[in-house]
């Protein structure tokens, strides 16, 4: 199989920081999704980059929303490609940290 690799230019805060941009060279093979790649980072390059996921590919859980390119999309359904790639997290909801945002609804918090 080719491998390939695609450049992750990754935004990182926490809640409040200013934010700025890593950029992680990740090897993919063909249907790699954007969620292989950061799971990649954490086991090999950086466990402290902060994501979120539960269902891994199932597009259920909607927990791994973040915006590639300025797009909003879910990180397991979209697919890596060769050459650079822009993530963000949510424009539109609180920052957690790096690439968690805050998805719940106000009401269904444990904690505020
Ligand atoms: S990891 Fe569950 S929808 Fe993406």
């Amino acid at each position: 199989m080719t491998q390939k690799t695609a450049r992750l230019h990754i935004q990182r805060a926490i809640a409040g920081a200013a934010a700025h941009t890593e950029v992680f060279e990740v090897p993919f093979e063909p249907g790699n999704s954007v969620l292989d790649g950061l799971r990649w980072i954490r086991a090999t390059q950086d466990p402290s980059l902060a994501i979120r996921f539960s269902c891994i590919n199932a597009n259920a859980c909607k927990e791994c929303m973040l915006e590639l390119d300025g797009k909003v999309v879910y990180a397991c359904t979209q697919r890596l490609r060769a050459g650079d790639m822009h993530l963000a997290p949510l424009a539109n909801k609180a920052l957690v940290q790096d690439l968690v945002t805050e998805i719940a609804p106000r009401d269904e918090r444990l904690l505020d």
